[in-house]
């Protein structure tokens, strides 16, 4: 087999914030290459663990057991001394000594950007999207996504119970970074009745005045779902309370949203990119991000995945405002 004379061993890592699906790719990625006679070196806490030489042997029982667990069994960093000419040396001499012919990177835009590096200095890389935020434009698609929103709308209906009970209004804030695709879905999903993100201009007085309709409507419960960019949580909370009477809390989900066991979703889509990273890898191609278009699994440029903007759905959001009262 040609590909597996110059590819002997590929090494995998983990890095930026970790998102249930991590440990399915990474599953994938090795027993694709084990199935191909290609050793695989799993190579822990991100960049981090290549510089510090982190690593080891993976068989194909290293990786049993880990399709149905969130996190990622290869630890996760980001990793700063990776952005210096010192740290990146450091990683390509641990590639030589490790004879890793090249990395498969599991993360978002800052992994893209490792692995742009590593393959200008000759250790070719294919990256895998994974964040909770699906903010990666190159791809429809990001691992960890449907489970965070999943985990989302469950904390949401408990929230709504609690909400009725007591004639209340919550504003829930959720992840996403500066994206607010997790506010748009989960919103939708649970009849919020207002949703705010940080792409959007956030109109305080007109989500007071959503709330106000929706009590005279009848509604005994009020959610109110913000990304963590709209960045207004705590005076939006105490503004609603002020201006319509209802008793209104903040909740901060956090870092429940990126754990958990990953949706059939996630498990399926990382195991199909992290085939398609091996093949990519052993076809002789780099440089590359697998990305998900439509249902194809395809692949992108890393500098042309970097240069692209994704856009929140903002009918979703106008949609949601026309039916949620
Ligand atoms: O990118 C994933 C994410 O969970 C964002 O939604 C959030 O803004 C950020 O990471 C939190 O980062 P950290 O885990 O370092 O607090």
């Amino acid at each position: 087999m040609q590909e597996a004379k110059k590819f002997r061993r590929i090494g995998v890592l983990t890095s930026g914030g970790d998102a249930p699906g991590m440990n399915a790719a990474v599953r994938a990625v090795t027993r694709t290459a084990l199935a191909r006679g290609v050793e695989v070196m799993g190579i822990y806490n991100g960049y981090n663990g290549l510089i510090n030489g982190e690593m080891k042997l993976l068989d194909a029982r290293d990786v049993s057991d880990i399709l149905q667990r969130g996190g990622t069994m290869l630890y996760t960093a980001r990793c700063l001394d990776f952005k210096t000419e010192e740290g990146m040396a450091r990683a390509i001499e641990a590639c030589r000594e490790n004879k890793i012919d090249g990395i498969v990177a599991c993360g978002g835009d800052g992994t893209f950007r490792g692995a742009l590096d590593l393959t200008r200095r000759g250790v070719p890389c294919v990256a895998i999207p994974c964040t909770i935020d699906n903010d990666i434009s190159s791809t429809d698609y990001s691992i960890g996504y449907d489970t965070a929103v999943n985990t989302v709308i469950q904390m949401v209906d408990r929230l709504a119970d609690t909400c009725q009970s007591h004639l209340r209004c919550s504003v829930v804030e959720v992840m996403g970074r500066a994206a607010g695709h997790i506010a748009a879905d989960a919103g939708t999903a649970t009849g919020a009745c207002a949703i705010a993100v940080g792409e959007l201009p956030v109109d305080m007085d007109k989500i007071v005045a959503r709330v106000k309709a929706c009590k005279e409507a009848g509604r005994h419960h009020f959610i109110v779902m913000v990304s963590e960019g709209a960045g207004v949580t705590q005076e939006l909370t105490a503004k609603i309370e002020k201006e319509t009477g209802i008793e209104t809390r903040a909740t901060v989900l956090g870092h429940v949203q990126r754990g958990g066991t990953p949706t059939v979703r996630d498990r399926v889509i990382a195991t199909r990119m992290g085939h398609k990273a091996v093949d990519l890898l052993l076809e002789g191609r780099s440089n590359l991000v697998v990305a998900m278009r439509k249902d194809d699994i395809t692949a992108v440029d890393i500098e042309e995945a970097l240069r692209m903007t994704k856009s929140v759905d903002r009918s979703l959001i106008e949609m949601n405002e026309e039916i949620s009262f």
